[in-house]
């Protein structure tokens, strides 16, 4: 039988070669996993059931996801857990054409009960390593810092963390910065991003979720980092979405991130179409999957639904998120090719 126009472009859609570059791995804890996690570790849940999780999942803002999201991690105790988190992310990210992801986590939301930075590294990784042969797709990880704390703190962790490096760099190669934007601004991390850059990792930082375009500033010329993690905010100041553009900043874009967190009230208004079109390296990604009703491929179809979006247009979102990751230039080539043959341009 035929496939309909629908399943047809769908289809499409999902064969097209992708990177997730905004993940947190946290953020993929579906509630029967939470379950599962609470039972095997002893761990009592202020939830009845799986449904009273995904009905206390409406939020109003960044800080009311925060507070469900960090109370859901503290079931994260053993290497197991983070394997079996990663390990079943992964799978779902493969179901979606998902060929490379870049995992963000935060060390200090474990660290802070007590689970020993190794245990989650540890855990991580040996997904990453199984999926690199089993599933066809390669991670990295980018250690991310809770801007919510103090500087002392992610200086803290970073050290304690160094030693790791000599079992986990080919996996740990970047830096990131989440949690509560407002009143928690790039500077207040100026120091401790220069220390990292000197280490040779790469950067990332939050900005321009609900923080002003001066946070975006403050990311590129403070921080220097090589991607903005939303930005979405930037449009409000058109000098800067120029500025952008010339350096050829991506913008890690989460589209139902974006609708769940009220960020935007409805996706026929977010800008990222018209961030596209004025030239800006947008991708798209998932943020917080399980928490914001959608993987990738549903980040893509909402957004192409509600924008518009031109085949060539998915194509090239696609295309920004292969050329935005960190992977090597020989390690893209090939997985560009795939997507211009999948896209049927070769
Ligand atoms: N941590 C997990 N998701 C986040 C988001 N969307 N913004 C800031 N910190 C986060
Ligand atoms: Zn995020």
């Amino acid at each position: 039988m035929a496939a309909s126009p629908d399943h047809e472009w769908r289809d499409w859609l999902r064969a097209l070669p992708k990177a997730e570059l905004h993940l947190h791995i946290e953020g993929t804890l579906e509630p029967e996993l939470m379950f599962e996690l609470a039972r095997r570790n002893g761990i009592a849940l202020p939830y009845a059931d799986v449904q009273a999780v995904r009905d206390a999942y409406r939020f109003t803002d960044l800080q009311s996801f925060l507070d469900v999201y960090y109370a859901g991690a503290g079931v994260l105790v053993t290497e197991r857990d983070f394997y079996e988190l990663a390990m079943a992310y992964l799978r779902r990210a493969q179901a979606d054409g998902v060929v490379h992801a870049e995992l963000m986590f935060d060390p200090q939301t474990h660290t802070a009960r007590g689970v020993a930075l190794e245990t989650v590294f540890a855990g991580l990784a040996r997904a990453l390593r199984e999926a690199r042969g089993g599933l066809g797709i390669s991670g990295y990880l980018l250690l991310s810092f809770l801007r919510h704390l103090s500087e002392d703190e992610a200086f803290a962790t970073l050290e304690a963390a160094l030693p790791l490096r000599e079992a986990y760099g080919d996996l740990w190669i970047g830096i990131g910065l989440d949690s509560s934007e407002r009143g928690n601004p790039p500077e207040k991390f100026a120091r401790v991003y220069a220390r990292c850059a000197a280490l040779g990792f790469r950067l990332v930082a939050h900005a321009g979720e609900e923080g002003p375009p001066d946070y975006v500033r403050g990311a590129l010329d403070t921080l220097k980092v090589a991607r903005i993690d939303h930005g979405v905010r930037s449009s409000e100041d058109p000098a800067l979405v120029q500025e952008l553009v010339r350096r050829r900043v991506p913008l890690t874009v989460c589209p139902l991130s974006n609708l769940k967190l009220g960020v935007v009230r409805d996706l026929r208004d977010h800008n990222l179409a018209k961030l596209l079109r004025a030239g800006a390296i947008v991708t798209l990604n998932s943020d917080d999957p399980a928490y914001f009703g959608g993987y990738l491929l549903d980040n893509y179809i909402a957004s192409a639904e509600a924008l518009d979006l031109a085949r060539d247009e998915l194509v090239t979102l696609a295309a920004n998120s292969l050329k935005a990751s960190f992977l090597p230039h020989a390690e893209q080539a090939p997985l560009l090719d795939r997507l211009w043959a999948a896209a049927g341009r070769s």
